[in-house]
Formats: structure tokens, C-alpha cells, sequence
């Protein structure tokens, strides 16, 4: 029975004050200290035990074999991924407008509508009163972009790179120009009008893809 609780049970602690400021004038008295070395020794365990339960949680970090557009061009299942976001007219807030509204394909990933194309160009959101302030570039080069990039040549300024007409999604946040623009469409108030990231990934992991979601989901770089 240690000293401590000795003391406890005859209610001595009242008693003990004047140990109580030795300790804490001068340390640990060495009988203190050798009573508090097993549970030094039950903290290093538990921090060990915690670290080991975390590092199990975390999934395990896959890394592509292949790189860039080699590493796309052969993952049929994030193609496929990719097809199902593209075309889900669901996501949109309110829903109803998927991303071939304003990029088609049959029109090489444009803006479709001949009329709103003669008349300005710009195309109405998921919100139809709200429209965007530019005409949709194709979509069909975005991931080919190289980084933003601004050079001198023959003493001119060269811009080159980045994605949108004026290369803001530079691509320097995220590695590559079309993976920072794709932070944009879906939250955009003119375009999808999604409320946050949360709600975009909710309604993706409750859509008929969500299993190829799940699949993919550590492959998405
Ligand atoms: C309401 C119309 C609209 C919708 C819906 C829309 N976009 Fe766009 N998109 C645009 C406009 C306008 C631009 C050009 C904006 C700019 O340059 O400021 C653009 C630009 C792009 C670009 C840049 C292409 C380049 O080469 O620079 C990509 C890629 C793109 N959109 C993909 C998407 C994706 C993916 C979705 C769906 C999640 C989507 N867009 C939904 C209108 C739209």
C-alpha cells in the first residue's frame, strides 16, 4: 500500500502540506519521483497505442504506377468516374443542370446553344437567373495545360498555361492548372451553385455511382 493512500484513508492530507510545498519548491522528492517513473512509462505506452490506432485509420496512400495523362489514359474506372460527374444533372442546387450545359460534347465541349451563342454567349446557371460573364471555353484541353507561366521574349511579356481565358487556375495550388479549376464549377453561384464542398460530396456518396466513388476515390491525385 503505497504512502499516499495511507494517508487518504486516515485523512492525514490536511496534515501533508508542508511536504507538499517541499515538492514544490525543490521537485519531486526521489520517493515521488520513483512512483511517478511506471507511469511515465504507461504514458509512453498509451501515446504508442494511440499513434499505432491512428496510423491503422488512415487509408493506405496508393501511388500511381503511371503519371500525368499516361496514369488518366489507362484508369478506365476514373474515366468512367469522371463521365458520371460530368453528366449528373442531379448535383446542381437546385438540380437540373449537369456541366455539358455549358460544355457540350457535340459541340466540342462548348457553350450548345446556338442562340445564346449569336446573342453574348454567356449561359445561364443552375439558378437561370443568374448567368456567368464569359462565353465556356471547350473543356476538352483543360488537363493538357501546362502551369501558368509568364516569360520574356524578343522584350515582350508571354503568358502561357493555367486554365479559364485569363489562366487564373494557374495550377500552382494543386500541381496541375486542371485540378484547381475543378475546385471552381460546382460551388460557383453562377454555374452549379453548390452550397459547399460537403453537400458535393453527400449527394456524390448517395448517387447510383457512389461504389465506383469509393473505388476510385484514393486514385484522384
Ligand atoms: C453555366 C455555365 C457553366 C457550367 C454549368 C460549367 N461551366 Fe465550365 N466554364 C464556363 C465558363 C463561362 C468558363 C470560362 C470562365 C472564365 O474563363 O472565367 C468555363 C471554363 C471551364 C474550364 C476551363 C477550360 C480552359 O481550357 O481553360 C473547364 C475545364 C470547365 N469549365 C469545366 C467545367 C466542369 C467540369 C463543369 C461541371 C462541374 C463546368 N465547367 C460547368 C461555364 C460553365
Amino acid at each position: 500500500m503505497s504512502r499516499s493512500r495511507n494517508l487518504f484513508r486516515s485523512g492525514q492530507c490536511k496534515n501533508d502540506d508542508a511536504s507538499h510545498q517541499s515538492v514544490f519548491r525543490s521537485g519531486y522528492p526521489v520517493s515521488t519521483r520513483s512512483r511517478l517513473f511506471p507511469m511515465y512509462i504507461s504514458t509512453l505506452v498509451i501515446i504508442v497505442v494511440l499513434l499505432c490506432t491512428y496510423c491503422r485509420q488512415q487509408p493506405e496512400t496508393k501511388i500511381p504506377s503511371l503519371s500525368g495523362m499516361d496514369y488518366l489514359l489507362n484508369n478506365k474506372e476514373l474515366q468512367s468516374f469522371g463521365e458520371k460527374l460530368f453528366f449528373d444533372t442531379n448535383l446542381s442546387s437546385p438540380e437540373g443542370q449537369s456541366c455539358a450545359a455549358c460544355h457540350g460534347p457535340e459541340v466540342g465541349w462548348t457553350g450548345p446553344d446556338e442562340t445564346v451563342n449569336k446573342t453574348g454567349g454567356v449561359y445561364p446557371g443552375a439558378l437561370h437567373e443568374r448567368h456567368g460573364n464569359r462565353k465556356p471555353n471547350s473543356s476538352a484541353y483543360a488537363s493538357l495545360a501546362p502551369l501558368f507561366n509568364a516569360f520574356v521574349e524578343n522584350g515582350k511579356v508571354v503568358f502561357s498555361g493555367g486554365n479559364f481565358w485569363d489562366g487564373r487556375a494557374t495550377g500552382h495550388l494543386l500541381g496541375n492548372p486542371a485540378a484547381d479549376q475543378a475546385q471552381g464549377p460546382f460551388l460557383n453561384p453562377v454555374e452549379q451553385n453548390i452550397d459547399n464542398a460537403k453537400t458535393l460530396v453527400d449527394k456524390v456518396c448517395n448517387s447510383e455511382y457512389a461504389s465506383l466513388f469509393r473505388k476510385v476515390g484514393n486514385d484522384i491525385w
